[in-house]
């Protein structure tokens, strides 16, 4: 029954522009897990099942908006699959990570074991190929942020290994892992909508920004945040020595003996708060090739979410 609502949002009588919409992506993200391999849909549903923020397809939705599209039948595949490399990402970085709580719930390491979450990831990944056939050009930029999403990753298990976590690696860890994929949400939906290429990019610097600072916030809340709160287990990145616990302010490498490891965390944090919130800042003004709109003031709260979030 809910495939043949309309998904068009009416505009003035929603609060929630792109509500309809994300209601779609659920159903085609549940869809499109189905397989007659059944530990396969078990663990994808269980994953997709438990929620998480949403974050990715919903900026994918309002970056089209924002651009007038009005064919959300067509915009949300798109932000289904984007959602589904996410998910992917975060199953394998329960591998990776020792996670043994994700989204409120027992990983899918957890439940099922390293081999079938990896092969879950794996998986989720190769649903994005069905979902985005049918959209060309587009698949360029998936590409591009896929590919970062996985250097990013293999950076940071480097940088661990190495014991090199100055900032600049710090940064270029977060870029790739988890702002290509904001940028790329943001670019997606701009172009879906045909918006000029100048504003595709501005949008793709927007949603580059907003991922930096998600990941900073995320890094910080790692640190402060409640366990039960975040769904996921917290304090994994000073035990395992990675995120803004590891970054040496000074440059050098992370191997320096400290005077105070607590006096470092303290500094680490205000700056990251302080940085995440000019990051935020810059994302918003970056909105300027927007003319106003309700999808455009989602866009502006979406960004200013981002670092007043507690998971
Ligand atoms: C977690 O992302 C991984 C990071 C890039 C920090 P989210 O915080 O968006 O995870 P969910 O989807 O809400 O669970
Ligand atoms: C997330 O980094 C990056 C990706 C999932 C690609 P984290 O390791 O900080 O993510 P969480 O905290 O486990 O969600
Ligand atoms: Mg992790
Ligand atoms: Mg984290």
């Amino acid at each position: 029954m809910m495939e043949k609502v309309p998904y068009i949002p009416q505009k003035s009588q929603e609060t929630n522009i792109i509500e309809s919409a994300m209601q779609r992506v659920e159903t085609i993200m549940k869809d499109v897990v189905a397989s007659d391999v059944k530990v396969l849909t078990e663990a994808s549903k269980h994953i997709l099942q438990a929620g998480g923020k949403r974050v990715r397809p919903q900026l994918v939705l309002l970056s089209y908006a924002a651009f007038d599209g009005e064919d959300f039948e067509e915009a949300a595949p798109i932000a289904a699959a984007l959602e589904l490399v996410h998910t992917a990402s975060v199953v394998h970085d329960d591998i990776n990570d020792h996670g043994v709580i994700r989204r409120g719930r027992p990983s899918v390491n957890a439940i099922w074991g390293r081999t079938f979450a990896l092969l879950t990831g794996d998986f989720l990944f190769t649903k994005v190929y069905e979902l985005m056939a049918p959209y060309g050009e587009l698949n360029v930029i998936f590409a591009d942020a896929t590919v970062a999403l996985v250097e990013g990753e293999t950076l940071q298990a480097s940088a661990v290994k190495e014991s090199n976590f100055t900032r600049q690696v710090y940064m270029d860890i977060i870029a790739r892992k988890t702002a290509a994929l904001f940028k790329a949400g943001a670019m997606l939906g701009a172009s879906l909508a045909n918006a000029e290429s100048d504003q595709i990019e501005a949008m793709g610097r927007y949603g580059f920004n907003i991922g930096l600072a998600f990941q900073i916030i995320d890094d910080i809340l790692d640190l402060i945040g409640d366990e039960e709160e975040l769904g996921k287990n917290s304090g994994q990145d000073l035990k395992q020595g990675r995120g803004i616990a590891a970054v040496d302010n000074n440059g050098d490498n992370a191997t320096n003996v400290l005077d105070s490891v607590k006096a470092k965390l303290v500094d680490n944090i205000e700056t990251a708060t302080a940085q995440a919130q000019h990051l935020v800042e810059l994302a918003i003004d970056e909105l300027s090739v927007l003319t106003d709109s309700p999808a455009k003031s989602q866009l502006i709260d979406l960004a200013n979410k981002i670092i007043n979030r507690t998971h």
